[in-house]
């Protein structure tokens, strides 16, 4: 299949050369038994890869399985992957074949590989380097014929410095690297995505197709899109949705992109709305953010909390600095060591002004989703128990 038909064959969209670069790799490697590794920020359609080299290998009336490894429980993933002996463990009732041994034959796509724990990485490689296993709780080695493509969103390099992740492993697997790009280095394809999904979505959803005003397509040209295509195909669902007027202005637009950092702040532009416009203002969509990077930090919190209570009885004394909060999988980019804040600290910092505000939010969104609840959850960002509790801890109607 040439890069063409790819595109139709996995309705891809999108004609930036560096995609182009990304499928005709992919294309070329399927022929060869050679293990792939795909890098790329989240969303940006790494998963589109290990289909593509599958169909096109020898191996494609073999099985397909993608098994996403920061989904698996550490407990657990060994006997995921390899299988294991009735007994070998509290649970294990039976003898169960793991990713290994069911697709001999096939392809096995290991999704966020980096999150792998280094025992697991280590029978990992073994397997790529002999095709030999061992079920956990046997000493039986077995053989397999597995030809694995792996994908990560995360540094991989940084993992290895940061002693997460075994160099031997990375070079075995990296035989062919595929990079992915992100969005906003393919700006040409950002609308003819948008207009592919307002297609879609019109017909889901039984609603005339969204289309864009100018200044809103140079927005959404100019938007980082830290999400990426799913982003993309978020924010056009949600228009689809809730936009009563289908051309969508700028102005409307920009309820629906939130700020990642300073710097990509939406721009607003043209005249200010209408009193009695029933949607969030753009001082709202500020307390939003706001918002969602309180439940961010109400989580870590709680991920703190943990593991101090997990702290053997004369471990670290709660409030004292945590400094090696990354053997949980705390994404790395999100925390850095260091910069934690001493639990107290935390809690001190939430004050009452804040709580207002929240407090406002709430009931405002509540209101333009009629109480409904999951949707009001959804749009705040917060998890649909989250808004329950808070509801509950200010006396919400
Ligand atoms: N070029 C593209 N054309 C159409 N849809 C795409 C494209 N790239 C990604 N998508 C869609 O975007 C979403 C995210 O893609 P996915 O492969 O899950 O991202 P990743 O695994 O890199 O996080 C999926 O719904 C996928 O179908
Ligand atoms: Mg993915």
């Amino acid at each position: 299949m040439d890069v063409t038909a790819i595109k139709q064959r996995f309705e891809i969209i999108g004609t930036s050369p560096l995609l182009d670069r990304a499928l005709d790799i992919a294309a070329q490697v399927a022929a060869t038994d050679l293990s792939v590794l795909v890098t790329g920020e989240t969303g940006v359609g790494k998963e589109f890869i290990p289909k593509i080299i599958h169909t096109n290998s020898v191996r494609k009336h073999g099985h397909y399985f993608a098994v996403n490894c920061g989904a698996i429980p550490e407990g657990t993933i060994d006997s995921e992957l390899f299988g294991h002996l009735k007994g070998s463990f509290t649970g294990a009732h039976e003898d169960r074949k793991g990713y290994f041994e069911v697709a001999d034959g096939g392809t096995l796509f290991l999704d966020e590989v980096a999150e792998l724990p280094l025992s697991t990485q280590v029978r990992l490689l073994r397997a790529l380097e002999t095709g030999e296993f061992i079920r956990v709780g046997s000493s039986k080695v077995q053989k397999t014929d597995v030809r694995v493509i792996a994908a990560t969103n995360v540094n991989l390099s940084h993992a290895i410095k940061s002693g997460k992740f075994r160099e031997d492993l990375y070079y075995r697997l990296n035989t062919v690297p595929i990079l992915v790009p992100p969005l906003r280095e393919r700006p040409q394809d950002i609308h003819l995505l948008f207009r592919k999904f307002a297609a879609d979505f019109a017909e889901k959803y039984k609603m005339p197709v969204i289309r864009l005003a100018e200044d809103a397509q140079n927005m959404l040209e100019h938007y980082r899109w830290p999400g990426n295509i799913r982003q993309l195909k978020n924010v056009a669902e949600q228009l689809s949705v809730l936009e009563q007027t289908r051309l969508v202005t700028a102005q409307a637009l920009a309820r629906y992109l939130p700020a990642d950092s300073p710097l990509h702040l939406p721009v607003v532009y043209g005249p200010e709305k209408k009193a009695g416009d029933d949607f969030l203002s753009e001082r709202d969509i500020l307390y939003k953010i706001l918002f969602q990077l309180r439940a961010e930090m109400d989580e870590l919190k709680q991920q703190l909390r943990n593991m101090t209570d997990h702290e053997p009885l004369g471990g670290h004394p709660q409030g004292t600095m945590l400094a090696h909060p990354a053997e949980e999988p705390v994404a790395a980019d999100e925390v850095t060591e260091g910069e934690l804040l001493p639990l107290e600290t935390v809690e001190e910092s939430q004050d009452l002004s804040l709580n207002t505000l929240e407090k406002e939010l709430i009931v405002k969104v509540l209101q333009k989703n009629k109480g409904h609840r999951k949707s009001t959850a959804k749009e705040l960002g917060i998890a649909e128990r989250t808004l329950y509790r808070k509801i509950k801890e200010y006396g919400i109607e």
